[in-house]
């Protein structure tokens, strides 16, 4: 390995923020060289600037600017741009995060270009190619150098797909970490105040395409949600995805539903400690409502994150069920099966993370076809 070998992150989407927070910190405790690449998947000041504010991430040292498209043409952007900006940089080990556009295209081109990677929060599948994200999964995993599991079903998937085990490290979950950071600040009463919310509250998010993508799907949704609000005042911070397929399917402010714009890091999570329910297709969110023990239903037909229903307060409902569900989780509170929460959600994940990348680039560990590549 060079001298002081550099550390890139690649980080495109809202959730890529929040994961990669903690990783940077523990490496930059550490001594490690590194820098942010910002794609530009996500760009609208309160999906993207907000959380580099709140979770204290660094500058990025580019942004790509790729914004959004197609599957085909998002991704194509991102490969030409990410291409040339580690080109450029010619990093020892670039890390990815999730399951996003942005983290399939940074793997696809270092693997093309022989630069190691990294991935955090390996080994979570669905078993739904429906899902985009889950075909970002298999192919991230199925390329990567090194890989972060956040829970141990995440390390059978893997050796069933045939990853060997030395590659993949059980470390913890670094979106848990960030909650940890960020709990001594988490206040519901002032973001209540500002928005105008009743004590007793519900909050949404929904943002999956399987939800939000078409007028009957969104009819669906919104009709359920609707029916929740007649049970408990409901807040929607809504995704940009979504915006205007919700509103026409009948997503508007009334007395008991109230739409906003996407909420910070630390606002959005202070509603969501003191909510009495919260309805969701997110991933993350499934996690953080585990971590904070209020009650989440997931209106999905499969979750990548099983452990937040075994170890966890979270729930699948189809639409159809939605209002009942929340009728009855409203009734019985918070509980989680196992009484126990996910092993190694401790908020260490990170600095767990660091220590593997720090040991790793003090080892030789440039492949033969990485060499290759440099030596061009
Ligand atoms: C992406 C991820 C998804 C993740 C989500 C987190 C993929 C395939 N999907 O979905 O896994 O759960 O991020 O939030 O990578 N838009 C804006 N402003 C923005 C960003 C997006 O208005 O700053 C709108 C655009 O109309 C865009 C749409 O949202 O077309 C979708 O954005 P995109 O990044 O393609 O996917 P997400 O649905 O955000
Ligand atoms: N989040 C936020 N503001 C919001 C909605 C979500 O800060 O209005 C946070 C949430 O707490 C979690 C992350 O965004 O940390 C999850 O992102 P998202 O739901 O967009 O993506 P997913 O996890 O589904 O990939």
């Amino acid at each position: 390995m060079r001298e002081n070998p550099l550390v890139l992150h690649v980080l495109g989407a809202r959730p890529n923020f929040v994961k990669a927070a903690p990783v940077v910190r523990a490496l930059g405790e550490l001594g490690v060289r590194q820098g942010i690449i910002h794609t530009g998947q996500h760009y609208d000041a309160l999906m993207s600037d907000v959380f580099f504010a709140d979770l204290g991430l660094p500058e990025p040292v580019a942004n790509l600017g790729v914004g959004s498209g197609s599957h085909a043409k998002q991704t194509a952007a991102l490969l030409v741009g990410l291409e040339e900006v580690v080109l450029q940089h010619d990093p020892d080990l670039v890390v990815v995060y999730g399951d996003v556009n942005s983290t399939l295209a940074a793997i696809l081109v270092c693997a093309k270009l022989g630069v190691r990677t990294a991935h955090v929060e390996a080994g979570l599948r669905s078993f739904d190619r429906g899902m985009p994200e889950e075909v970002n999964r298999i192919v991230t995993d199925s390329l990567s150098d090194l890989l972060f599991a956040t829970s141990p079903d995440a390390l059978s998937h893997l050796a069933a797909e045939g990853v060997p085990a030395a590659k993949v490290h059980l470390v913890g979950n670094p979106m848990i970490d960030s909650l940890f950071s960020a709990l001594p600040s988490l206040d519901p009463a002032p973001v209540q105040a500002r928005l105008d919310i009743p004590a007793r509250y519900a909050v949404a998010t929904l943002h999956r395409p399987a939800n939000v993508d078409t007028p009957e799907a969104a009819k669906e949704l919104v009709s359920a949600v609707l029916d929740v609000a007649r049970q408990i005042p409901i807040v929607v911070p809504i995704h940009p995805r979504g915006r205007t397929r919700l509103a026409e399917a009948g997503l508007v402010d009334g007395p008991s539903v109230k739409v906003i714009e996407p909420l910070g890091y630390v606002d959005f999570l202070s509603l969501v400690r003191g909510a009495a329910l919260v309805v969701t297709d997110s991933g993350g969110v499934q996690e953080e409502t585990t971590m904070l023990g209020v009650p989440c239903l997931t209106v999905r037909p499969n979750t990548e994150r099983p452990i937040t229903i075994t170890h966890g307060t979270n729930r699948l409902v189809t639409p159809a069920l939605l209002p009942a569900a929340a009728g009855k989780a409203l009734a019985d509170g918070a509980s989680t099966p196992s009484g126990e929460l996910p092993p190694l959600w401790d908020g260490a994940a990170g600095p767990r993370i660091a220590r593997v990348i720090s040991a790793w680039l003090k080892g030789d560990n440039l492949s033969p076809a990485a060499q290759g590549a440099r030596s061009e």
